[in-house]
C-alpha cells in the first residue's frame, strides 16, 4: 500500500535524476513484496509462542505445587500398627476451622479404636491425620512411637486400608473396583475380601458377576453395596491398619452385625480405627473415644462408658429406643 506508492515516487524522483534505474525500482518493489508474507508470519508466530508461553507457565505452576506434606523418609519398613496422638490440635487451613483441639490417646498393635460423636466433632479428622493426609499444628502423633513424619508416606499409606466416609468407585467392573491398586490379585482373593465385606452372595446375583460394569456405564449399586465394595477394597491387601470412617451408615442393623462378624476376624492382630455415629457399631472396640466439638468428652469401654452415665449412656439408650421402635 502506503510504502509501494512512497517507493514509486522516491524511487521515481532518483530515477529522474539519473541515480538508478527503473528496473532498481522493480527490483525493490519485488523484494518488499516477497518480506511482506515472512514479516506478516513473524508477528503471528511470536504471539503464538508469546501464547504458549504464558500457558507453559501456569502448568508448571500446576506442576510445581508442592503439598505441605514432605516425604523426608527415603526407606520404607513394615509397622506394627502401634498409634499414638500426643496432645494433638489441628485446623483446616482454608476454613480455619479447629477441627481437633488436644486430642491424646494410644493404640497399641492389634488393637481396636473406636471414635463415635455427633456430626462436626472431628472424627474424620483424626483418621486424616492418622493417613497424613495433613500434618497436625500442634502435638505429635507417633506410629510404633516414631513421629508420623519420619515415617516414609508411601510406604505408611501402603500399610493402612481407609475405608473413607465418601465412597468412591470408578466407571470400570466391580473386580477392579476391588482390586483397585493391587490389580495383579487373584479372582480367589478378590471373592473372600467380597465375602468379607458381606457383598459376595449380592454380587454373583449381577448378571456378570463380578465383571458388572459399576457407575455410568453400568449398574446403579445402593449405597450399602458401594459401602462394602468400599470395604472389600480396603481389607483386600491386609494392611495393618484399617480405618472404617462410619462405613456401615447406610446398611441395616442386621447386615451390620455381618460385616462387624467378619471385620472381627479380619481386624485380629490388625490395628483399627472405627468411626460411627452407632453405639452398635463400637461396643466391641478395645477403646471407645466419645468426640465433641474437637475434644475427647468421654472415654473408655463400652462398659466402663456405661457406668459413667455421660453423654455415652445417653446416646445408648436413645438408640436402643430407635431400633425398638423400628
Ligand atoms: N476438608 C475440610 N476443610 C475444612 N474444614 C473441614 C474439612 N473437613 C472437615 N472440616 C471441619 O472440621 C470439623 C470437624 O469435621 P470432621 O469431618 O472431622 O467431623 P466428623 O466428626 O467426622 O463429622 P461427621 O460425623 O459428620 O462425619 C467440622 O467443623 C468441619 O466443618
Ligand atoms: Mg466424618
Amino acid at each position: 500500500g502506503l510504502s509501494t506508492i512512497l517507493t514509486i515516487y522516491i524511487g521515481g524522483s532518483e530515477a529522474i535524476q539519473g541515480r538508478i534505474t527503473e528496473g532498481n525500482i522493480a527490483q525493490f518493489l519485488l523484494y518488499i513484496g516477497r518480506l511482506t508474507w515472512p514479516i506478516a508470519s513473524l508477528g503471528w508466530v511470536t504471539s503464538l509462542i508469546q501464547r504458549a508461553a504464558a500457558s507453559q507457565a501456569r502448568i508448571n505452576e500446576f506442576l510445581e505445587t508442592r503439598t505441605s506434606i514432605s516425604n523426608t523418609a527415603a526407606v520404607a519398613e513394615q509397622i506394627r500398627g502401634d498409634i499414638e496422638f500426643r496432645n494433638v490440635s489441628f485446623t483446616y487451613a482454608h476454613s480455619g476451622i479447629k477441627a481437633l483441639d488436644r486430642v491424646s490417646f494410644h493404640i497399641r498393635p492389634g488393637q481396636s479404636l473406636a471414635i463415635i460423636g455427633r456430626t462436626g466433632s472431628g472424627k474424620s479428622s483424626i483418621a486424616n491425620l492418622v493417613c497424613r493426609l495433613y500434618d497436625a499444628d500442634e502435638g505429635e502423633i507417633l506410629i510404633d512411637g516414631k513421629s508420623i513424619k519420619d515415617i516414609n508416606l508411601y510406604s505408611l499409606r501402603s500399610q493402612i486400608g481407609y475405608v473413607p466416609q465418601e465412597v468412591f468407585l470408578f466407571s470400570d467392573t466391580i473386580a477392579n473396583n476391588i482390586a483397585f491398586s493391587s490389580l495383579s490379585e487373584s479372582k480367589e482373593v478378590i471373592a473372600q475380601a467380597a465375602k468379607d465385606a458381606a457383598i459376595y452372595s449380592s454380587i454373583i446375583e449381577f448378571p456378570e458377576k463380578f465383571e458388572t460394569m459399576v457407575g455410568e456405564r453400568g449398574i446403579t449399586l445402593s449405597g450399602g453395596q458401594k459401602q462394602r465394595i468400599s470395604i472389600a477394597r480396603a481389607i483386600l491387601r491386609q494392611p495393618r491398619i484399617l480405618i472404617f470412617d462410619d462405613c456401615l451408615s447406610a446398611v441395616d442393623t442386621q447386615t451390620e452385625e455381618e460385616i462387624l462378624h467378619n471385620l472381627a476376624r479380619i481386624m485380629k492382630g490388625r490395628t483399627s480405627i472405627i468411626i460411627s455415629h452407632r453405639v452398635s457399631s463400637v461396643k466391641q472396640a478395645s477403646h471407645i473415644l466419645v468426640m465433641d466439638n474437637g475434644r475427647i468428652l468421654e472415654e473408655g469401654t463400652h462398659e466402663q462408658l456405661l457406668g459413667r452415665k455421660g453423654a455415652y449412656h445417653q446416646l445408648h439408650l436413645k438408640q436402643l429406643l430407635e431400633e425398638e421402635k423400628a
